[in-house]
């Protein structure tokens, strides 16, 4: 118990925390992405799939906890690291010249809370229902048309998937080092691996909204 809380009080312990709640929640986004592209079968494809997974009543109330956790943890440690971080340097260098670092790594904090606003609306529009002008519980179709005719909730969506893609991108190679499944090194293969991932993952969300608000998709 001590030495868990010792590993969770340590900044290393932290990040491996940040990294292994990041790789299970990029499953598990990859996952949806697939499951979402059923919309391109049509209504039945996609209600029927939706009913299957509402009908997995245990197992889905576990998933849910399980990313709750995982959100949680990932928040909290990025919390707190950056307010470490702050503490360690609270004077700003007087130039900042971004030499190494790419967008997405400097974009990392503030898309992560755009990411956190966007899944709040998210589930309040497409679980709960309090923020969809017409809810119907057992027609995900209906409920994804709707959204997507506003060019307003289409942009925003494009735009949170802009930020999912340079999240993953960066959390993807960043959090596989992390946990130590790899060696730095200067061959940057991973970096390659990732954002093909983290491409193929956005831009599979991103079909959805605007397949639906260009018509292809009634
Ligand atoms: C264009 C992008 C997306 C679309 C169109 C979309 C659509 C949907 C829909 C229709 C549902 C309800 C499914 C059902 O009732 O069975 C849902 C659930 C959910 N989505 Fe998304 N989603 C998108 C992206 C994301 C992203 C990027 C995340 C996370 C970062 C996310 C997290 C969730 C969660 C946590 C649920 C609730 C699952 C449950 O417990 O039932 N979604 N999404």
């Amino acid at each position: 118990m001590n030495g868990l809380r010792a590993f969770w009080r340590s900044s290393i312990g932290k990040k491996q925390v940040m990294a292994v709640t990041g790789l299970v929640l990029a499953a598990w986004v990859a996952l949806h992405m697939v499951g979402n592209l059923q919309v391109f079968q049509g209504p039945e494809a996609i209600n029927h799939y939706a009913a299957l997974l509402q009908g997995l009543k245990g197992p889905l109330w576990g998933m849910r906890l399980v990313l709750l956790a995982c959100v949680a943890l990932h928040v909290v440690a990025a919390t707190q690291l950056t307010l470490r971080n702050r503490a360690a340097r609270p004077e700003d260098y007087a130039v900042r010249i971004p030499q190494v670092s790419t967008l997405a790594a400097r974009s990392l904090r503030v898309g992560g809370v755009l990411l956190l606003v966007y899944i709040i609306v998210h589930l309040m529009t497409f679980t709960v229902g309090n923020l969809h002008p017409d809810f119907i519980r057992e027609d995900v179709y209906h409920n994804l048309v709707v959204v997507f005719r506003s060019p307003f909730k289409t942009a925003f969506y494009l735009l949170a998937m802009a930020a999912l893609g340079l999240h993953l991108y960066h959390g993807l190679w960043s959090g596989v080092r992390s946990v130590g499944a790899s060696r730095p090194s200067p061959e940057p293969r991973r970096r390659r691996l990732a954002l093909v991932v983290a491409l193929a993952v956005a831009l599979g969300f991103a079909a959805v909204p605007l397949a639906v608000y260009l018509g292809f998709v009634q």
